[in-house]
């Protein structure tokens, strides 16, 4: 049925786009699993899944009791067309449990957008919102779910945490990463062409796509927040050098940071994955400046030339403190 609808529903323009792929439902039981007690009486809203094809759709149709949901939402997103909504507000056909049956589908007058009027007056509405949204819209999507002061538990990718506007609120632990990252196998459609390396088809024709980099970003507390890295490796100026234009010195692994270091340190973006706020603190290198030469960088991160070490660049590194 799935491919059907999605071939059918499909326009040219839509095809072409990079962002057609689709989360397995092990992933999304997964990482859900942890935020479990957010769920009870809310109502969540899947904004960029076609409801009859997305497994975000599918998980929260099936343990719609079991978490206690109130409502659950999803918009269907037209390129070029009003879409639709489908609603589960409960057992409405009464035989006891909660499944496709008791789906409502309503017409929309816009297209699904995210950012359509419509879509915004449900969002309003919603406790939760649970995707994995446009990556090519990443920035506009959680900018719009901090405007409405939403809880979300999303699909992103890595490198959005070098983003000005995402980075700014990782520091001001106003989003988080949760709890799996790394390797992540989508399905794509049919007309998918593979420009990629990660590509396989199986045995049954269908068509996947491995990313690398793929995160969960969320605003909900999980206890994985609040575990602390275990560190063991002792500070030593040779093995953890200064950067030339940063008054912080530089760590290559997240594992290998100083056990007794009290200044501040650049770490590989990837500590994100690993922040408890209660052991650590994010900093802006911009504060971190050897002297007024040194260019004020809107991202706040350590990166490109001014990475430098004696001359020669690191990767992207943020900058970090121990909590006292
Ligand atoms: C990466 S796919 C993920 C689909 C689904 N959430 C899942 O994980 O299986 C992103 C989806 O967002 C939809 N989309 C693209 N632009 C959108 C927009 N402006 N508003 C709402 N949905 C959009 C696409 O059609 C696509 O199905």
């Amino acid at each position: 049925m799935t491919h059907a609808i999605l071939n059918g529903s499909l326009s040219r323009a839509k095809q072409n786009k990079q962002d057609e792929f689709y989360t397995q439902i092990k992933d999304i039981e997964q990482e859900l699993k942890h935020y479990k007690k957010h769920f009870q009486g809310k109502v969540v809203f899947c904004n960029c899944d076609d409801p009859e094809w997305s497994n975000f759709w599918k998980y929260f149709e099936l343990n719609f009791d079991h978490l206690g949901l109130k409502k659950l939402i999803s918009t269907h997103y037209e390129d070029d067309k009003p879409s639709y909504k489908l609603e589960i507000i409960g057992d409405v056909t009464g035989d006891g449990k909660v499944d496709y049956k008791d789906i409502i589908k309503t017409p929309l007058k816009q297209n699904g957008d995210f950012r359509s009027p419509e879509a915004v007056e449900i969002l309003k509405e919603a406790d939760i919102v649970v995707t994995n949204p446009p990556f090519s819209l990443f920035r506009e999507y959680v900018a719009q779910l901090m405007e409405y002061n939403k809880k979300f538990i999303i699909i992103g990718n890595q490198n959005a945490y070098t983003y000005k506007e995402i980075f700014t609120l990782i520091q001001q632990n106003k989003i988080w990463s949760g709890n799996k990252s790394g390797d992540m196998e989508f399905k794509v459609p049919d007309y998918y062409e593979p420009r990629a390396t990660r590509y396989r088809q199986d045995e049954t024709g269908q068509k996947w796509r491995s990313m690398g980099n793929i995160c969960w970003f969320t605003n909900l507390d999980i206890s994985k927040r609040h575990e602390s890295l275990i560190l063991y490796k002792q500070y030593n100026q040779e093995e953890y050098p200064k950067y030339d234009k940063y008054d912080a010195i530089n760590v290559n692994k997240v594992s290998d940071i100083p056990i007794d270091f009290e200044g501040v340190m650049g770490v590989p973006i990837t500590f994100i994955d690993k922040y408890n706020p209660e052991q650590f603190e994010i900093l802006n290198c911009n504060d971190y400046r050897i002297n007024e030469s040194v260019p004020i960088k809107a991202h706040g991160l350590v990166k490109d030339k001014d990475s430098a070490i004696n001359g020669k660049p690191t990767y992207a590194r943020i900058l970090i403190k121990k909590r006292s």
